[in-house]
């Protein structure tokens, strides 16, 4: 395979050379020509590349499937010049040779989600054209019971996993997000929390090993990448260290019946003097009870706007032991046996997700999300100290004038307070009460709707400031936010990154920096937020430094 790549590599240069002689072939040709290059196949044009001059409206329609986010497909949004669908692992590798030789960028999507859309649009207008490589046909899954473990492909989502490992065994799971569309690929390059978070951590805390494609296109497992590459993948962001090809994950055990509830609040039925409390308890309570609170806007029985808090809650065990547990640590909550629903894993996965309780677990494998494509700008903060309830007051109060402003407070401590600041780069660990996602959808597209908008969720933030995390102002990665700085050219300095960079990784950002120069030093996974590399090289050992 290497060898045939080299001559294949230098046989296309020869040919795009003779070529561009002659007539001028488009980018996109090029790009083509050189991917059938590489291959051992025939590829159809038509069954993998599109291009907005080729087919507008498959073009379109590819590019919208799994594009989450509507703000990031408007103007002044960037699209690619050209999508291509991989069908076969190596295709990844060609792409990323055959984007190496024509000097342009590549972007990756897996599940895209990503709440900037930076995964299939740029935010840096027309001066960077890119090629979006789309995993959406790179999703097996192999699940190995014996092992513990499953393979799985990074265009997967999620929810296709939990369904996989729940067809195989009811007392198996893994620990990943709520939100059961989420692909698998850009997911764990993050973090990856969910409602077993407070038991087994996140979801790259449980990843044994993965296959990535570098930046010179070759396929390394773990051994051959090293712990640090294996280290910076498991949390460090996507799209600066190479492509996921597939994650190995090690699974977690689940009882064969866990129980759920969600019991609502509003500020008439003292939401406020709640939520307080909670900010004491959840992050203290028995490890297999998580309560996260989803807070939006309601209706009051008197027809008046209200603030609706919704405890929500997965308890890996049964109603009896739960209610117990509540009873000795948050009574103030007022469980009784009614609220609580027994059910299997597998059920529970569709249960937080939202989807209706009949919904058969088969239905995850469609890849839907309940969480329908809208606009939306969202933002996250870690709290340390919980927020008094002056402070809360006057939340509520900025919060109501929004039209369907979304907070949702997912609690911390149990596993995640013991694993170690740099164990992964993911830093947010001991200390931490709760991290706070905050979000405003709408669904008009033109730019006036989106100011006001932003602008209300700019103001929010700026309000939560006094209460949350500071020096850094810590944020999650996998809720990207640009507001927080973006790369503005191809090499940006360590000190321009690191202003979100510490955001994200807190000092973990420093060796992020170092294994970015050893993997990528030509800088070529590049995006609005990746991490930059440093304008000297580094030794064989990786530790020293030649100037
Ligand atoms: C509705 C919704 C609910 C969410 N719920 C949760 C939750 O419960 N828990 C949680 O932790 N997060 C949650 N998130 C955030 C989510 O984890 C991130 O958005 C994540 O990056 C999505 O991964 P993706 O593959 O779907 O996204 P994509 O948009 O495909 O990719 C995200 C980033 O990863 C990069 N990337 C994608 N594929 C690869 C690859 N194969 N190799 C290398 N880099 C790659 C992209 O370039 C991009 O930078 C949620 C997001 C949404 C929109
Ligand atoms: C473009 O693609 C759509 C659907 O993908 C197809 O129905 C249509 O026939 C195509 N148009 C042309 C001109 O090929
Ligand atoms: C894709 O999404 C854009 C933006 O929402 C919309 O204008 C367009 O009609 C969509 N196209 C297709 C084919 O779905
Ligand atoms: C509240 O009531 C108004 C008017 O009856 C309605 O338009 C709105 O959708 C309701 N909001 C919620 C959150 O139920
Ligand atoms: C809750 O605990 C109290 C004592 O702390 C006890 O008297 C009461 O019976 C318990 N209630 C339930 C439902 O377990």
């Amino acid at each position: 395979m290497a060898s045939s790549m080299s001559i294949n590599v230098l046989f296309s240069f020869i040919v795009l050379f003779s070529a561009s002689c002659a007539v001028s072939y488009t980018i996109q040709d090029q790009f083509y020509q050189c991917i059938t290059l590489h291959s051992d196949r025939s590829i159809p044009f038509s069954t993998a590349f599109f291009t907005p001059t080729s087919n507008a409206t498959s073009f379109d329609s590819v590019l919208n499937s799994t594009a989450l986010n509507l703000r990031c497909l408007e103007p002044p949004r960037q699209k690619p010049l050209l999508i291509f669908t991989a069908l076969i692992e190596s295709d990844v590798q060609a792409a990323v040779m055959c984007a190496k030789e024509l000097k342009i960028q590549l972007r990756v999507r897996s599940g895209g989600h990503d709440y900037e859309g930076i995964s299939f649009t740029s935010a840096l207008g027309r001066s960077v054209p890119f090629i979006l490589l789309d995993f959406a046909k790179l999703r097996a899954i192999k699940v190995d019971i014996e092992d513990n473990s499953a393979w799985v492909q990074a265009g997967a989502t999620i929810g296709e996993v939990f369904y996989r490992i729940s067809e195989k065994s009811k007392i198996h799971g893994y620990p990943a997000g709520l939100c059961t569309s989420l692909g698998i690929g850009g997911h764990i390059t993050g973090g990856a929390y969910g409602p077993m978070m407070r038991k087994y951590g996140l979801g790259a805390d449980n990843v044994v090993d993965a296959r990535i494609v570098d930046a010179s296109g070759r396929v390394l497992d773990r051994a051959l990448m090293g712990e640090d590459l294996f280290w910076a993948i498991r949390g460090g962001g996507g799209g600066s260290f190479g492509i996921i090809l597939a994650w190995k994950l090690r699974l977690v055990p689940v009882p064969s019946t866990v129980t759920v509830f969600t019991v609502p609040k509003t500020l008439e039925t003292g939401a406020t003097k709640l939520l307080n409390k909670w900010q004491h308890v959840a992050h203290k309570i028995d490890e297999d009870l998580f309560i996260r609170v989803v807070i939006t806007t309601a209706n009051s029985t008197e027809g008046k706007k209200t603030v609706q808090t919704a405890y929500q809650a997965l308890f890996l065990g049964r109603t009896d032991r739960l209610l117990e547990v509540m009873n000795h640590s948050f009574p103030e909550l007022g469980l009784t046996r009614k609220d609580c629903v027994e059910m299997s894993w597998i059920q529970s996965v569709i249960y937080i997700a939202g989807f209706p309780s009949n919904t058969k677990p088969e239905f995850l494998l469609r890849g839907k999300s309940l969480f329908p494509a809208v606009y939306f700008k969202a933002k996250s903060d870690f709290l340390y100290v919980p927020v008094p309830e002056t402070g809360l007051v006057g939340m509520w109060k900025k919060f109501l004038q929004e039209d369907s402003p979304i907070m949702i407070w997912n609690p911390y401590g149990g596993m995640m307070g013991k694993i170690s600041e740099s164990s992964i780069p993911f830093p947010h660990r001991k200390g931490v009460i709760c991290m706070i996602q905050y979000l405003t959808p709408w669904t008009e597209g033109d730019m006036k709707t989106a100011d006001k908008h932003i602008s209300w969720i700019r103001e929010f933030y700026e309000y939560m400031g006094t209460f949350a995390s500071k020096f850094p102002r810590e944020a999650y990665v996998n809720y990207r936010d640009l507001d927080l700085g973006m790369n503005k050219n191809a090499n940006p300095t360590f000190l321009e990154a690191s202003v979100w960079g510490k955001k994200y990784f807190k000092n973990n950002y420093d060796r992020l920096v170092v294994v970015k120069c050893k993997v990528d030093p030509d800088n070529f996974f590049w995006h609005e937020q990746s991490l930059p590399i440093l304008p000297f090289k580094f030794g064989q050992d990786g530790k020293s430094l030649i100037h």
